[in-house]
């Protein structure tokens, strides 16, 4: 659950490629692959990586080698996919937006959309008509480990709502579009029950689509980041969603593919956080110990209020010992960057051993959605990434930011004097 990494490789790692770092195990990933695989024994499915979870070109190609295909959100998560090597028919596009330039070079690169909205549908006829496109649907209700993350249901602004099909249908046929999948992704970290409900919602909104080739459930598998989070009982889940699409293309009349988008299960055990704690300070409620990363490297526990597994190794060897409760601050101007809080934002200190100027932090489980929300807040340098790969050997994959990096695309605007 927290790391796998152990105490000389973390410290040798840090020495080399300094603090804040961040590391990402293959062997991690892949397990996490190869059970996804092995969990569903429907012969007809497909498993598309939700990259926005974690899009290190290292990562991806090593996703696509386990034989998945892709799930992007942007123009350039597509270019992203296409430099690790993903071909176009590998790729399903799902966004908000609707920008005519980004639809028109999907449609020429040959990447399927899955529209969003009823207007996206229509673009689409606009530009090539004839042509082909999935919709993603909103059936009516979501599920998520906060409301943030829950992406179906009345309130939600993803997808097309469930009631508006006829709508679907008639536009689609106004352009002469071929819809071959219905899609549905209704919140991140939901639960077996929840998954299996709106599994069957999705398969009674595609049922009422005559020829289509496959009914996409999206992501949303939870993982463990504290104990007492529950785990989704993959076999369960596998053997349901396999009964559920036998029975489903037996009455359909035609071998409907499961397709499947997990970006958190693949990506979030893979990734820690290295970090060394800089300063330590206390206030009649509090002891702090302040690490030398912050919400920029890790906004999941300010955003949410998500819990990372933290422990910390001793300076040059130091063996760690005593107790004490310490909230862990980053380095950041920002009092809400803090990474020791509750799901409501209220300081949450840790029982840790005594700590000490030089101490090394490993946050654990940062693998999805910590590198791809990090930013450039404060001018703080971004981390370099290192890979560990399946032999053990470290790879630097991403070197360390610098201020060029920092201020790459400003312009001189201002001159002293004018
Ligand atoms: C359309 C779509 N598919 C898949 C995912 C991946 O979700 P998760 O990381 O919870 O598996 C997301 C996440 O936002 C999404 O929006």
């Amino acid at each position: 659950m927290s790391h796998h990494l152990n105490e000389s490789l973390i410290r040798e790692l840090a020495h080399k490629y300094h603090t804040p770092l961040y590391i990402f195990s293959e062997k991690e990933i892949r397990k996490q692959c190869q059970q996804l695989k092995s969990a569903i024994s429907y012969e007809n499915k497909k498993i598309r990586y939700a990259c926005k979870a974690l899009s290190l070109q290292a990562i991806l190609k090593i996703v696509r080698s386990e034989g998945f295909d892709i799930d992007v959100v942007s123009l350039n998560e597509v270019k992203r996919a296409q430099r690790a090597g993903y071909n176009a028919d590998e790729i399903l596009y799902t966004g908000e937006g609707a920008s005519q330039l980004v639809f028109e070079e999907l449609l020429e690169k040959g990447v399927l959309i899955n529209c969003s909205s009823i207007d996206q549908i229509r673009l689409i006829g606009e530009i090539k008509p004839g042509s082909s496109c999935s919709i993603r649907v909103n059936p009516g209700e979501g599920h998520g480990a906060t409301t943030k993350t829950n992406t179906g249901g009345p309130s939600s602004k993803h997808g097309i709502y469930h009631d508006q099909m006829d709508e679907v249908k008639k536009v689609l046929k106004e352009y002469d579009l071929k819809l071959v999948g219905v899609h549905s992704h209704i919140g991140s970290e939901s639960d077996l029950n929840h998954w299996l409900r709106i599994k069957d919602l999705t398969l009674n909104i595609a049922k009422q689509f005559d020829d289509i080739d496959f009914v996409d459930l999206g992501g949303g598998i939870p993982v463990v980041y504290k104990e007492s989070d529950k785990p989704m009982p993959l076999n369960e889940w596998g053997e349901k969603l396999t009964e559920s699409f036998s029975n489903f293309s037996k009455e359909y009349g035609k071998d409907i593919q499961l397709v499947i988008e997990p970006g958190r299960f693949i990506a979030a055990s893979c990734g820690s956080l290295i970090a060394e704690v800089e300063n330590l300070k206390h206030t009649p409620n509090y002891h702090f110990a302040i690490v030398n990363t912050g919400l920029n490297h890790n906004p999941r526990p300010s955003l949410y209020g998500s819990y990372h597994p933290i422990s910390f190794i001793g300076a040059e060897g130091r063996k760690m010992d005593g107790e004490r409760n310490y909230v862990i601050g980053g380095n950041l101007c920002e009092s809400g960057d803090v990474f020791t809080v509750t799901a409501d934002g209220t300081l949450a200190p840790r029982k840790l051993p005594m700590l000490q100027i030089g101490d090394l932090m490993i946050m654990g489980m940062i693998g999805a959605y910590s590198y791809t929300m990090k930013s450039e807040y404060n001018s703080m340098n971004l981390p370099a990434s290192v890979l560990v790969d399946i032999n053990g050997n470290e790879k630097l994959i991403e070197r360390r930011g610098t201020i060029d990096d920092i201020m790459r695309r400003e312009m001189e605007a201002y001159t002293e004097g004018h």
